[in-house]
């Protein structure tokens, strides 16, 4: 298969949809990718753009299932694939996979942390075990991806950790507190880490922010509102997000600080920073309606303790949901 064969989009029966962006040779990606939440959504349409014969690729979540299924898909497509089935909140485990990865292949040439948890509820409704677990896995496990990537980037002189941001890193939303707090954290965490690497020449930090894209964590989420939460229009295909990711792992040091996947975004930001009387009155009302699903549920702890053992492609309500498939 040439560069440009792989250029052309073919999607499989089991739905995996393979090929680097248009304008992105195979020879353009790194080689050696470690990417975490490989099993779901964003971190899933990511590790099946990178596949490619000659792509080695480290898939990394904490159910076993999910990321087998994701790893077949990505060997049928000829990449090298090891499965690491782990906690990212657990930095010994993050850094045994690290050092897995570089045992194997002799180095890392980029970190793609895509592992997320969320728990939608008014901040005094949600269990603090609950709160602390989002901020743990989202938080905290990005920083640990990032410091032992870091670590042998450094060592070998060059390499891309690219950190999976959101819109809801520079807007506030309701009944999401702990899933803010976490994506503010990161964007301080990703431009500290930006200014202490200037030094080297060839290590890069960049983020990729999503507005809503049609994906699972929604119905995985915890909740305590007696409804799921569900993305905000304009909705994209985690594939839309992958070719983001795919696009600045290509050319990290011409790419942006911080990509937006999402054109609503900057309109989000500007009435948050620029009308924030006007954003917090509208905010609560815009979100029950176009950001919660109207059935009623019991309240869940949902996924953030435990994984789900399916691999999953999209939101449960992909067939229904429209679906904005490119990003402008
Ligand atoms: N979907 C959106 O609308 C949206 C918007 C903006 C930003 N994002 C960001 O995009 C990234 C991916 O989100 P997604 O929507 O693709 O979510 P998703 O479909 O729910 O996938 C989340 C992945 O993270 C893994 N994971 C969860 N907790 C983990 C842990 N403690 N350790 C290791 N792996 C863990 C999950 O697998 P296991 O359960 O098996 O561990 C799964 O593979 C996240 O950073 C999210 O914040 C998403």
């Amino acid at each position: 298969m040439t560069s440009a064969d792989r250029r052309t989009r073919t999607t499989s029966a089991t739905g995996a949809v393979s090929g680097a962006p248009v304008g992105v040779g195979d020879d353009d990606l790194p080689r050696v990718v470690l990417v975490t939440g490989a099993s779901s959504g964003i971190g899933r349409a990511t590790a099946l753009r990178l596949a490619r014969p000659g792509g080695v690729l480290a898939l990394a979540a904490r159910g076993e299932e999910g990321l087998a299924a994701v790893a077949a898909q990505c060997r049928e497509l000829g990449a090298r694939v090891s499965t690491h089935a782990l906690d990212v909140g657990d930095d010994a485990a993050v850094e045994a996979c690290v050092a897995d990865v570089v045992r194997r292949e002799g180095r890392l040439d980029a970190a793609v942390t895509s592992a997320a948890v969320v728990a939608y509820g008014d901040f005094t409704e949600v269990p603090a075990e609950v709160f602390d677990r989002v901020l743990r896995t989202d938080v905290l496990g990005t920083a640990n991806v990032a410091r032992h990537a870091l670590r042998r980037f450094r060592e070998q002189g060059d390499g891309t950790l690219l950190i999976m941001g959101s819109v809801l890193g520079q807007i506030s939303a309701p009944w999401m507190s702990a899933y803010t707090t976490s994506k503010w954290a990161l964007r301080g965490l990703a431009r500290a880490l930006v200014i202490e690497n200037r030094p080297h020449r060839d290590v890069h930090v960049r983020v990729v922010s999503p507005g809503g894209v049609e994906t699972p964590v929604y119905r995985r989420a915890a909740t305590y509102l007696g409804r799921h939460g569900k993305p905000p229009f304009p909705v994209y295909a985690p594939e839309t997000v992958a070719d983001r990711v795919v696009r600045v792992l290509a050319k990290p040091a011409s790419a942006r600080r911080d990509t937006r996947a999402g054109w609503a975004n900057p309109v989000m930001v500007a009435g948050f920073t620029l009308l924030p009387g006007v954003y917090d009155a509208l905010v609560r009302p815009g979100l029950s309606v176009f950001g919660l699903d109207f059935r009623r549920v019991a309240d869940t702890t949902g996924h953030v303790f435990t994984p789900s053992e399916r691999a999953e492609p999209r939101g449960e309500d992909a067939p229904v949901r429209r679906r904005t498939r490119a990003a402008r």
